[in-house]
């Protein structure tokens, strides 16, 4: 396949990573009985930065099967890149893989993790296909075409609710594997600013209604999409963690953003903070009268980010 795609090369390859996808699945369900009854985890940077043999061979399953169908594509995977290929992303269309997202619920058995396999074309994330095989719930978008659950329904499900503050809002966030004192204290500052309440002692308070810690930044993506979580906010992830989220979420309406400083600018995702590794993402806003979707967007992002200590992820 040349590498200027078509509208029909698109259909194809979307039809192929879904079915792709769900291969990936069964091997990732079989994998989940072996590690559960064998323990057999390994650490990476740290004793909760966690990995299997089960992550690297759902990889090399993904990429043999990539290779043989799209030989001239490129591939940046999770495990590979740890194992040191780490090729430049260039306008030629790539396939970005976690192809374990949510290992700390794989060894769990939390049935919270799952596969995303992302499409970069022309360096924009383009096709996004995220499959949980423990609920059997598969997320999947192209660019322009709409995202969809179970490739029948699609997201948003319901039409989008109002977003007056983020004193209504239910957020995605994670731990991650930096557990230093220095980021931790930003972490929880960060976190008590947005769940505090400002009557009682807590004058920077914003109260939200709740944080949901759900263990997979894919699945976080598909949540927002859904309309299920109002955002999500993270430091730390890779590209591999947020190319197919990125498609589906935009897709169903929602807004990706990077930085604090870019996003109090109001600058949305472009394709050039793919490595940023600092992401946030929006559900879709209803439009009303006064406010379109994108600027009430912009305006919770910002008061999330009045409310947020960054750091540097290493
Ligand atoms: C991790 C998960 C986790 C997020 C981390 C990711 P992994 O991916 O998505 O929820 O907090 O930033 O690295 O290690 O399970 O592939
Ligand atoms: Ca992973």
């Amino acid at each position: 396949m040349a590498s200027t795609l078509t509208q029909k090369d698109l259909d194809e390859i979307l039809t192929f990573t879904i079915a792709l996808a769900r291969k990936a699945g069964e091997l990732i369900l079989e994998g989940s009985k072996a590690i559960l009854a064998s323990h057999d985890v390994s650490e990476k940077k740290n004793a909760v930065d966690l990995v299997t043999e089960y992550d690297v061979r759902v990889e090399e399953l993904v990429r043999g099967e990539i290779e043989k169908a799209y030989p001239s594509f490129a591939f940046i995977g999770e495990e590979s890149y740890a194992a040191g290929k780490r090729p430049e992303l260039t306008d030629a269309p790539t396939f970005c893989v976690d192809p374990i997202d949510g290992t700390t619920n794989f060894v769990h058995g939390f049935p919270h993790a799952c596969i995303s396999l992302g499409l970069l074309y022309k360096r924009e994330p383009t096709i996004g296909v995220v499959f949980n095989p423990f609920l059997n719930q598969l997320y999947s978008a192209m660019k322009g075409h709409g995202a969809y659950v179970n490739e029948l329904t699609r997201l948003p499900a319901n039409p989008p609710a109002p977003f007056p503050s983020l004193q209504t809002a239910l957020i995605g966030m994670e731990w991650g594997s930096d557990r230093s004192a220095s980021t931790m204290g930003k972490k929880t500052r960060t976190f008590t600013r947005i769940a505090g309440d400002p009557a009682h002692d807590i004058p920077e308070g914003k109260m939200a209604h709740g944080f949901r810690s759900l263990g997979s930044a894919a699945l976080n993506y598909c949540a927002v999409a859904a309309g299920q979580l109002d955002m999500y906010w993270e430091i730390g992830c890779w590209p591999w963690d947020v190319a197919a989220g990125i498609v589906i979420a935009r897709e169903a309406g929602g807004e990706v953003f990077g930085d604090k400083e870019s996003s109090v600018q109001g600058k949305v995702f472009t394709d050039d903070m793919l490595w940023g590794r600092k992401y946030i993402v929006i559900r879709g806003v209803a439009d009303s009268p006064q406010e379109k979707s994108s600027e009430a967007q912009k305006r919770i992002v910002k008061e999330f980010y009045s409310c947020v200590e960054e750091w540097e992820q290493s």
